[in-house]
């Protein structure tokens, strides 16, 4: 693999990488294709990451299907595909880690407080490893894109990171590899994420200015549904992910959820701005 990355670089192909966790989706397809855009070498990763999951969360059966991966990459036109194993990427004795302190530890990170260490790690180490002139990440993960712009500026990476719209089933569930674990009930009731964040853009464009009045809101729709479990519900700047109690115009706004159904914990966002 990095001999076909290292020839690319040096005859002055741009290389694009799209990191993933596979079991490959439209979502992922429409990262691939960003990626082709701005590159000409398009690097997938597939790798299961351990160190972002905690001892409770669905690490052992996150849903995996290789040969399913490697038919769609192909399907898409990706160049390479990069599968490293667990050993190869956290040999014995592995005690190195990316930490971006504050951002890590809010929103997401207070449900999950070593999710984005995990996450930060195994991005530098992909970086590092391809060398990518452009990276795309899913908008969904609104943090993870937040936290990864955040390191790279930080530690001087040079990638250019790109966040591509989140893709939605015909009823607006965001795409996501969890998503089969639903059931049925749960599957129908999980379309009520989208609608409460359209309401929520609806209030705001309607002139609602205070964030917690946008977030009860938000709350009391989802609530309606019988299997949903509200984690979060929460207004940021879209940068910084700083807390806003109040909106101003001109500066975009994160509007983010976290909601439980089940044994399935979905996220989704919205970004307004006026
Ligand atoms: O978004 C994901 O699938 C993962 O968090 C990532 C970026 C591939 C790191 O493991």
């Amino acid at each position: 693999m990095q001999m076909i990355v290292r020839e690319s670089r040096r005859r002055g192909k741009r290389i694009g990488l799209v990191p993933t966790m596979g079991f490959l989706h439209e979502g992922h397809k429409s990262l691939i294709q960003k990626a082709r855009e701005v590159s000409d070498l398009v690097v997938v990763s597939i790798f299961v990451n351990p160190t972002q999951f905690a001892p409770n969360e669905d690490f052992d059966r996150y849903p995996r299907d290789m040969e399913r991966d490697k038919a769609i990459s192909e399907s898409v036109g990706v160049d390479v595909l990069f599968t490293p194993g667990v050993e190869e990427m956290y040999p014995a004795g592995f005690s190195t880690y990316v930490v971006s302190e504050g951002m890590s530890s809010i929103l997401e990170g207070k449900f999950r407080p070593t999710h984005f260490r995990g996450v930060a790690t195994i991005v530098a180490k992909l970086f590092l490893i391809i060398q990518p002139d452009a990276a795309v990440f899913g908008q969904k993960d609104a943090q993870q894109c937040a936290v990864i712009k955040h390191m790279v500026r930080d530690l001087n990476f040079g990638v250019a990171i790109i966040a591509a719209p989140i893709v939605r089933e015909d009823d607006g569930l965001a795409i996501s590899s969890r998503n089969i674990y639903l059931s049925p009930e749960e599957r129908n009731d999980a379309a009520i994420l989208f609608y409460s964040l359209r309401k929520a853009e609806e209030m705001i464009r309607g002139g609602e200015r205070y964030a917690a009045a946008v977030m009860r809101e938000v709350e009391k729709i989802i609530r309606t549904k019988r299997t949903a479990m509200i984690d979060y519900v929460a207004v940021n700047d879209a940068e910084s992910l700083t807390e806003i109690s109040e909106l101003q115009k001109e500066k975009p706004v994160l509007i983010s959820l976290a909601v439980r159904f089940g044994k399935t914990r979905l996220i989704d966002n919205i970004i307004v701005q006026l």
